[in-house]
């Protein structure tokens, strides 16, 4: 199915260029250059990478992935108020 109808670049051919290391909409743009003539595709192409078509996101911002790991391993470990405590 075409996600840009512009260039005529199917979801096939993102997904493609996500696992050759295009992660962001503005990578794939560089590739293929869907999403800079009308733009109307850029949501599509975003959603297609946010449902797991870039296999090395994790790879690329390992700070960001860590730290939210971090923040909710602490907010698991701090115990509920007792009743009393919450009075
Ligand atoms: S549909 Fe992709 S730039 Fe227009």
């Amino acid at each position: 199915m075409y996600v840009c109808s512009c260039f005529g670049i199917t979801e096939q051919q993102v997904r493609e260029h996500a696992e050759t290391g295009a992660c962001t909409p503005r990578q794939i743009a560089g590739a293929c250059k869907a999403g800079t003539d009308c733009g109307s595709c850029v949501r599509k192409i975003q959603a297609l990478l946010g449902r797991g078509a870039c296999p090395r996101r994790e790879a690329l911002d390992p700070v960001v992935l860590t730290t939210a790991a971090t923040t909710a391993a602490a907010a698991a470990s701090v115990p509920e108020p007792t009743a009393a405590e919450a009075a």
